[in-house]
């Protein structure tokens, strides 16, 4: 019997996870001894700040590696809702808050937890490539929301409210947005979050680059009056402070769905790893210094990369308002008809130029490719350098 026969059916409803491909793509070169500038990866260049590697050292020493509680512990929650009280203005307690193996895990859980087969979740495009596959996994039916690049890739309300049917269960919003940088508005989250909650729908709100905003001050959804009840918050402290291969993500929803992702969690990956869960205590309690420099950081690559591939004739971007990607148009190199897509595109350039970035297709768009900025100033422009000379090829 064929192995694969016997893989079952539900895995069928999931890809492999683009960004991961360019990684694995890039790295395979890599070994082979090619010079590869890796644009792919969505991850933070700076260490982990002292503060918090030295927290994980202190539990080690003390003897903190046995299980805690499946769903984090007591003083990470705590910690936790305290750290978004500062921060957003919101009120949460302990009950409301639990621990996860990274925030995608916290989205995993989530959508697990609310989706039944059938149900309809609003997604608005280009998304950050995991909601689908998540939720095909639930059973789970995906409403895309296209959005237009010339308005900055931004979602509306009324966008939304042309999308609902009362099969709709839940709304996901990721501002700042991975792939395209866009920020929604505070008055635009707001009748978002009028129109889900008038009608009992859930609204997710995935705060993963919260604190990298180039010119409006951090918001949650969350800290309006009253959003408790249907608004579900997921967070990772990996990129805020640069700590994504330490896994710690986190919920903030309703007792009652907080129990249910326990359970699940409880019956996977237990709780997540005890000293990276004490590391966590001391990023939400410590020195948030290192916050401000990294968004500094972000700020200066940001406007090179745009400053770069605005240079690049018939190449257009939206400027990004957070996070830290750009996401260009680059359909300008189609018109040889040599490639048709952002995804040959992403391939050529890998094998041409050994760049690696990743296609709009992973995020649901095919004119575009995501260039994480995430990566030094010199990576940069050899990068970008390479990118310019691949499209001028395909012109000539
Ligand atoms: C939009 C978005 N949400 C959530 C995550 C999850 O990050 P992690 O699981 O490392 O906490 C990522 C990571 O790239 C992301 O881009």
């Amino acid at each position: 019997m064929q192995a694969t026969a016997e893989i079952a059916g539900r895995i069928s409803t999931i890809s492999v996870s683009s960004t991961m491909k360019v990684a694995a793509d890039a790295e395979k070169l890599r070994r082979e001894g090619a010079d590869v500038v890796d644009f792919g990866a969505g991850e933070p260049d700076f260490p982990t700040p002292d503060n918090i590697k030295k927290a994980a050292i202190d539990a080690l020493a003390a003897n903190f590696t046995k299980y805690t509680n499946a769903g984090g512990t007591v003083e990470l929650r705590e910690a936790i809702c305290e750290r978004h009280r500062t921060d957003f203005g919101t009120n949460y307690n302990s009950s409301e808050c639990m621990v996860t193996v990274g925030g995608k895990h916290a989205i995993f859980n989530l959508i697990q937890a609310l989706v039944n087969p059938g149900d309809e979740v609003i997604i608005p495009v280009p998304y950050w490539v995991t909601y689908k596959d998540v939720v095909n996994y639930a059973g789970g039916v995906c409403i895309f929301v296209e959005t237009d690049e010339n308005t900055g890739f931004e979602v509306t309300a009324a966008m939304i409210e042309r999308h609902l049917t009362p099969r709709t269960k839940l709304v996901i919003i990721n501002s700042p947005s991975n792939p395209s940088g866009s920020v929604l508005s505070k008055e635009e989250f707001r009748a978002i979050y009028n129109l889900t909650s008038k009608r009992d729908i859930f609204l997710l709100t995935d705060e993963c680059y919260c604190q990298f905003l180039y010119n409006d001050p951090p918001f949650s959804i969350a800290s309006v009056p009253g959003s408790k009840e249907t608004v579900v918050v997921a967070g990772s402290l990996s990129k805020t402070y640069s700590m994504t291969g330490w896994r710690i993500g986190f919920a903030l929803a309703p007792t009652p769905i907080i129990g249910a992702m326990t359970k699940l969690q409880s019956h996977s990956t237990s709780n997540p790893t005890s000293i990276a869960q004490k590391a966590a205590v001391e990023a939400m309690r410590g020195p948030q210094d290192s916050v401000p420099v990294m968004l500094a950081e972000y700020r200066r690559r940001r406007d090179f990369v745009l400053e770069r591939l605005r240079s690049i004739s018939g190449v257009s971007i939206v400027t990004p308002k957070g996070a830290f990607y750009a996401y260009p148009n680059i359909s300008v190199a189609f018109k040889s008809g040599r490639i048709k897509n952002s995804l040959e595109f992403a391939n050529e350039l890998l094998a041409q130029e050994k760049v690696a970035v990743v296609p709009g297709e992973a995020f649901g768009t095919t004119d575009h490719v995501r260039i994480s900025y995430a990566t030094s100033m010199t990576e940069l422009a050899r990068g970008l350098d390479r990118v310019h000379k691949f499209i001028d090829g395909l012109r000539a």
